[in-house]
């Protein structure tokens, strides 16, 4: 998109993209599964930046989910490596980052991980400055139930304590308990591989979202789809309820 084309546009303030079809992306070639997730991880970078360069405010990129432990251990051990071959690279290139004014963030259940990635998200999230004009949410084991959920103990021990009242209770409690907090909800989804449904991404955050499906597998999406997606959205008319 041209800085001309960009000016007249409504954007997006947070994008959530679904990387789905990299398995078929290498079938297709006659390849391993992890070759394709190795090519998806390229294609994540590409549009990281890309997305990055546009001045999106938040980017949510859904890597691997709470369902997704019920693949081959192999499979699951190549995508862990990717995404610990990118955290290094992301620590290499903190100064960078800084430099654009993006910052990184994990979403989902950390517990889970492999110890030495716990340690690396844990060090990144920590010297990611605040005031960064993007951020980018990794969702790696990240389930929108199992976010409900997190959310959901963190308030009944408050109820517990004494310290909130299960009446008052509201909407912003449960917000705030998410592994997204202090961020916008998505404005727009984008899902690739020809599928139609969320696969438990973002589910709360959805419930205005607008979506953007595709037939394209996830290491052929390029930067002119994401530009697609971003003009087809700043023509949707949003109305959240009212008229
Ligand atoms: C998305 O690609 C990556 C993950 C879910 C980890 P898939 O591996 O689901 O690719 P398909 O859907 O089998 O093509
Ligand atoms: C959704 O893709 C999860 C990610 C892309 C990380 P899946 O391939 O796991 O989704 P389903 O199983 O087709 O719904
Ligand atoms: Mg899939």
């Amino acid at each position: 998109m041209t800085k001309e084309e960009l000016k007249n546009i409504i954007m997006p303030r947070h994008i959530g993209i679904i990387m789905d079809g990299n398995g078929r992306w290498a079938k297709q070639r006659g390849l391993k599964r992890s070759e394709g997730h190795k090519a998806g991880a390229n294609t994540f970078r590409t549009i990281c930046d890309y997305a990055a360069e546009l001045g999106i405010e938040s980017l949510t990129f859904y890597a691997f989910s709470t369902e997704n432990w019920k693949r081959p251990a192999d499979e699951v051990a190549a995508i862990m490596n990717l995404f610990r071959d990118y955290l290094f690279e992301a620590q290499e290139r903190e100064a960078e980052n800084e430099a654009k004014g993006m910052r990184l963030r994990y979403i989902g259940d950390r517990t889970a991980l492999p110890e030495d990635i716990i340690n690396l998200v844990d060090t990144l999230e920590a010297r990611s400055s605040d005031k960064c004009r993007i951020t980018v949410n990794l969702a790696v084991n990240y389930g929108g139930r199992d976010e409900i959920l997190h959310a959901v103990k963190a308030i009944a021990k408050k109820v517990e304590a004494g310290e909130l009242k299960a009446d008052d209770i509201s909407l912003k409690d449960i917000d705030g308990n998410l592994y997204t907090a202090g961020q916008p909800d998505p404005d727009l989804i984008i899902r690739p591989s020809g599928e139609y449904r969320l696969s438990n991404f973002l589910i709360w955050q959805a419930a205005y979202s607008e979506f953007w499906f595709s037939d394209i597998l996830w290491p052929d999406f390029t930067t002119d789809d994401l530009d697609k997606a971003i003009i087809d959205f700043s023509k949707r008319n949003r109305r959240f309820g009212g008229v």
